[in-house]
């Protein structure tokens, strides 16, 4: 079978911690889309492991693919999987011929559009990973494909072809003078060679055949989402999304296997107990804005509840994996995450960071949005709208911090009474069951009350 995590939000909800939570189980942990803009932590023991583009599964010795729906940047990967190998794991990751390959100009391209926006304030706030403009080059049939670097002479030709546009492009669109990160010879000798490293390896795989006969052999699959429904590019709120599909739909379309496959299996919606966002768009129940990030911020400033984002910042280290920067803080937003459920099918959920909350004299939700006179209960389809919304708050007494280990180890009984009430609240809401609730960051610091596998 299968179990699919999805990001609810709008990333960093604690997929990785969660694919390690339940991976023993899995034989595979498949990538299906995204690249090394995602930053999955996996905690183990007083091991801390930051993943971008190794599956998290990596840490319990399983084999990880990353599917055609991936972007992939070979220099990141072999640099990742090296440092994984230095600190004693045996990363065994394969890699869709399929999957797309980010090329030097795709990051520096990637840095440009951010600049140009910045003039008038349109900047998404990417990773500078060279995502948007990888999945550019793929639907606009000029990408060059994990496949494409274990044959030198085609991978000469499609180069030919396509690093004369980007360069024209840099130069004669943008205005910014190019280095090597345009020159065909230079990319070819290094492009050529991770081409061999991943023959060498035995890396390159067809992902959708090798998946359906592992499934076929009886292995169990995991589908390890990156990003959050909220930064889809069709569910997200547009343009302030990353280019690829988190939900779950994703899955099916990102690995080669159907999605009778996909929907067959579980979805597991990671949710944080409240909200983070790194980088631009609305946010409507956010606390405290974040310099550069925060629409208005320079009008408005940070705001009257700073404090109260600032303390929930610190209290669970809520800074950017990949970035560094600091992400910003806002109350659970239950209309984005009705929207969730119903664009990624979730058959449960693990609710992260209920430790986070605890010490608050009240914990507050946006249950609902008012908009244009009207109560709303869900999303509304376009940025601008979505923007305006204000949110209707529902107030929660908080919970105590109390011993989470102890209570991790006793089971969900054990979980202070007001923070049972808060999450019951959001089961109803959503209609599904909480299936685990994370109050640490570690592997053991989990209440689980069912195991998908299982
Ligand atoms: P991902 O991108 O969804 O995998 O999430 P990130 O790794 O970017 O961010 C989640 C952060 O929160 C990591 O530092 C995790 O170790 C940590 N974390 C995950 N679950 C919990 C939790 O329940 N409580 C606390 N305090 N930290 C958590
Ligand atoms: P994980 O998998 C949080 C955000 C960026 C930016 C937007 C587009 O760790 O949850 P991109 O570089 O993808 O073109 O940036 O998406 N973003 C993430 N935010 N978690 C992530 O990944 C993210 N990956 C991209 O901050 O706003
Ligand atoms: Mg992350």
């Amino acid at each position: 079978m299968t179990v699919t995590i999805v990001g609810s939000q709008l990333g960093d909800e604690g997929k990785g911690g969660v694919v390690d939570l339940y991976g023993d189980a899995a034989d595979v942990v498949v990538r299906y889309q995204g690249g090394d803009n995602a930053g999955h932590t996996v905690v183990e023991g007083d091991e801390e492991y930051k993943l971008s583009l190794v599956p998290s599964g990596a840490v319990r010795g399983k084999v990880g693919v990353l599917g055609n729906g991936c972007v992939v940047n070979p220099e990141t990967l072999f640099d990742e999987i090296d440092a994984l190998k230095e600190r004693g794991l045996e990363p065994d990751v394969r890699v869709a011929r399929r999957a797309h390959v980010i090329l030097p100009y795709h990051r520096v391209l990637d840095g440009i559009e951010e600049e140009v926006k910045s003039d008038s304030d349109k900047e998404v706030g990417t990773t500078g990973r060279g995502i948007g403009p990888t999945y550019e080059d793929k639907m606009g049939r000029r990408g060059i494909r994990v496949g494409d670097l274990l044959d030198p002479e085609g991978l000469r030709e499609q180069l030919e072809y396509v690093v004369p546009q980007k360069r024209r492009l840099a130069e004669d669109v943008f205005g910014v003078e190019t280095g090597e990160a345009f020159d065909v010879d230079s990319l070819y000798e290094q492009y050529r060679e991770y081409g061999e490293r991943l023959a060498e390896e035995d890396m390159a795989i067809d992902a959708g055949n090798f998946l359906a006969d592992r499934l076929d052999a009886g292995d169990e699959l995991m589908f390890e989402g990156a990003q959050g429904t909220l930064i889809d590019i069709d569910h997200g709120n547009y343009p302030y999304v990353t280019s690829s599909n988190p939900t779950a739909g994703g899955a099916a379309t990102g690995s080669g296997l159907s999605p009778r496959v996909v929907g067959g299996g579980e979805i597991v919606g990671i949710v944080k107990a409240y909200l983070t966002r790194v980088g631009s768009g609305p946010l409507p129940t956010e606390l405290g804005g974040v310099e550069g990030d925060t629409p208005g911020y320079d009008e408005q400033g940070a705001g009257e509840n700073e404090d109260l984002a600032e303390y929930i910042r610190e209290e669970g280290g809520e800074y950017g994996t990949v970035t560094g920067r600091p992400r910003r803080v806002g109350w659970l937003d239950v209309p984005m995450l009705r929207h969730s459920q119903r664009a990624n099918g979730f058959t449960g959920l693990a609710v992260n960071h209920v430790d986070v909350l605890a010490g608050l004299d009240e914990v507050k939700v946006g249950h609902s949005y008012h908009l244009d006179g009207e109560e709303i209960f869900t999303i509304p389809a376009t940025t601008e709208r979505w923007g305006r919304c204000e949110p209707n708050f529902k107030t929660f007494d908080g919970w105590d911090d109390v011993d989470w280990s102890a209570v991790a180890e006793e089971g969900y009984d054990a979980i202070p009474e007001n923070a049972r009430a808060y999450l019951d609240y959001l089961s109803d809401e959503l209609d599904t069951d909480v299936y685990a609730v994370g109050v640490g960051p570690g592997r053991e610091e989990t209440v689980v009350l069912n195991d998908p596998f299982e």
